[in-house]
């Protein structure tokens, strides 16, 4: 199992999750806003769990704390969307992880990169968090550049807006 020599930390002593985040943080991802209608209201949440599970029929996922409000309201809802955020969006991606399940605005959604728009299919917990599967009736792309996070901080992808 020791193949790169650094930081190998056996997943059961002691601090292994300090590690374990450390490591997951060293996979670059995109990040997205979870969306769903509430009344009058769209409200969001920010994740970075995204994939897409099945081109045909087209599936995505992402993952959601088992205790998260979102959830909740996910299983309510029946549908959501996930909006890819676009590289000058940071602060929003922050401030729906700071206030998850917050009214979002339709410039906020406009200005984002992608839209993925689903049907909720399935959830399937495992450890402490909870796959949301999403069947995709829609999708919707812009012209700008994701936003990134990598090690804990919000980057870029350069060079590849067209
Ligand atoms: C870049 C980034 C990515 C995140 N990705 C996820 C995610 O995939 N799933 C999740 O449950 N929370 C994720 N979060 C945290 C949520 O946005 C939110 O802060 C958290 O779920 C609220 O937790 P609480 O219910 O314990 O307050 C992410 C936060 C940031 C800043």
């Amino acid at each position: 199992m020791e193949v790169l020599k650094k930081h190998h930390i056996e997943c059961d002593g002691q601090h292994w999750q300090q590690e374990y985040k450390s490591t997951l943080g060293r996979f670059p991802t995109g990040v997205c806003l979870a969306v769903l209608e509430e009344g009058d209201d769209k409200i969001a949440i920010t994740i970075n769990s995204f994939s897409s599970v099945s081109l045909v029929p087209p599936i995505i996922q992402f993952s959601l704390k088992n205790h998260s409000r979102f959830l909740g309201k996910v299983r309510d809802a029946r549908q959501f969307s996930v909006y890819f955020l676009a590289r000058p969006q940071a602060e929003e991606a922050l401030m729906f992880a700071k206030q998850p399940a917050s009214p979002v605005s339709p410039q906020v959604l406009g200005d984002s990169a992608a839209a993925i728009h689903c049907r909720l299919e399935d959830t399937y917990q495992k450890g402490d968090h909870t796959m949301v599967f999403g069947e995709v009736k829609a999708v919707e792309h812009g012209r700008g550049d994701a936003l990134a996070y990598y090690r804990s901080h919000f980057t870029s992808v350069e060079g590849y807006a067209s």
